[in-house]
């Protein structure tokens, strides 16, 4: 039996911020303990309400640190890890010039696969983020790979294998029986393995035909532990030629619920120019988005408008939209948000940031029974933050008290330096 006591400073969301006002959302536990059995939560308190016993618990004092829940990444390509910053491209050129390129590298050469893998999970960790939602290429053996490195540290992770049958190179592509069955082999073979999920993935409305997305809903019904995983609305080029690729359709999202691709299992990355009708229809399928403000801006995609997406009660979790996006840190990610939040007068606060960054994106992805937060019977995924990771950080961090200053802080000018380690189900995993 494994039983550790973490000693430190502990903060973690309890519920929505949005809902129940910012200050009554978060614990904070400036002296506090986080009791661990055999990898499960026993519970999150004051250090004097816990006061383990020496004899029968490991303590571990972890000093000048901020311990939160392990970030959760609500949307990443993992095939994209050597294409970060390609410079001087919007979306649909981007994908032609740098994305489709090393998705077929990746096709090619099982052995890069591998190696991107173990690299993208370690990266991850490096970051404190200890769940994720990832993108593969259409390749089988993209997923396979990616699943088998994060088995190999029993990661909390859900993937699945692109699916694009038009409008991309050719060796992207394949027909609908090939799509199936590889995708069905990857759902059999890895759906609730250890800690491991699957998501059916069509890549984004203009390169599946309409027979491709309605065969990706019909796997979906046929199986309700699944997710599905797609983009939506990123880029005003994207959206006129989904409209004159489906023009039955009345607007983006149309496309996906012709195929029944909008459920409450549904992750839908960036939906920075959504209308309020599509909003409205989110909300009632009970669908989330990711939000991916580093990918927004580096692209040059748009504002996403948090407000309105939360007001009109869209789930809404954070991603990094790695390689668009330009950061794995999901501390870096928070701070572009909030960036994004100052441009449309409408301010993020940290500890809303913090829920998006953990329970809100477990909530996106059907995790938040087992990760999100320090509730009592939880896995022990969390973060270690150095709060003297930097000098600058330390010298910054002198004045700071409160834990809504110390959370924008380490947001603003943290990044991977701040993570002194990372633990995953009650095992450290990066130190
Ligand atoms: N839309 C379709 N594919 C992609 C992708 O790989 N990255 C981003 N950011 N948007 C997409
Ligand atoms: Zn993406």
């Amino acid at each position: 039996m494994s039983r550790i006591a973490h000693r430190g400073r502990f903060a973690h969301m309890l519920g929505d911020p949005t809902g129940t006002g910012a200050e009554h959302a978060i614990a904070d536990f400036a002296d506090g303990g986080l009791l661990v059995q055999n990898g499960k939560i026993i519970a999150c308190d004051h250090w004097q309400n816990l006061n383990p016993d020496p004899d029968t618990w490991q303590i571990i004092h972890h000093e000048n640190a901020l311990i939160l829940p392990g970030f959760v990444d609500t949307h990443i390509h993992y095939p994209q890890t050597d294409i970060i910053g390609g410079f001087g491209e919007n979306l649909l050129d981007w994908l032609d010039v740098y994305a489709f390129p090393v998705e077929q590298k990746i096709g090619a050469d099982a052995q890069y696969a591998k190696e991107t893998a173990k690299f993208f999970v370690d990266e991850c960790l490096r970051n404190g983020t200890t769940s994720a939602l990832v993108f593969g290429t259409v390749h089988k053996h993209s997923v396979t790979a990616l699943f088998e490195a994060a088995l190999a540290r029993n990661m909390r992770l859900i993937a699945g294998k692109v699916l694009m049958d038009r409008n991309a190179p050719e060796n992207l592509c394949e027909t609908l029986d090939e799509a199936r069955a590889d995708t069905l082999e990857l759902i059999d073979t890895w759906q609730g393995k250890a800690r491991l999920g699957y998501a059916i993935t069509p890549r984004f409305a203009p390169t599946s035909t309409v027979e491709q997305l309605q065969d990706a809903g019909r796997m979906l019904r046929e199986h309700p532990q699944v997710l599905l995983h797609t983009h939506l609305s990123e880029n005003l080029d994207e959206i006129a030629l989904v409209l004159k690729l489906f023009p039955d359709c009345k607007d983006y999202l149309q496309v996906y619920e012709q195929a029944e691709l909008l459920t409450n299992r549904s992750v839908f990355a960036h939906g920075v120019h959504l209308s309020p009708s599509e909003r409205e229809r989110l909300a009632n399928a009970g669908a989330s988005i990711a939000f991916c403000p580093t990918s927004n801006l580096f692209l040059g995609s748009g504002l996403f408008d948090l407000r309105a997406c939360r007001a009109a009660g869209v789930n809404v979790g954070l991603g990094t939209d790695i390689g668009a996006g330009t950061r794995f840190s999901m501390l870096a990610t928070q701070a572009e948000a909030y960036k994004i939040g100052q441009l449309k007068q409408a301010v993020l606060h940290p500890f809303e940031a913090l829920y998006l960054a953990t329970l809100g994106g477990a909530k996106a992805l059907h995790i938040d029974g087992f990760v999100g937060n320090f509730a009592p019977g939880k896995e022990a995924d969390f973060v270690v933050l150095d709060l003297a990771a930097t000098p600058l950080l330390a010298r910054r961090l002198r004045e700071v008290s409160s834990i809504c200053d110390l959370l924008f802080a380490l947001s603003i000018l943290g990044d991977d330096r701040t993570t002194k380690e990372t633990w995953v189900a009650g095992v450290r995993a990066f130190v």
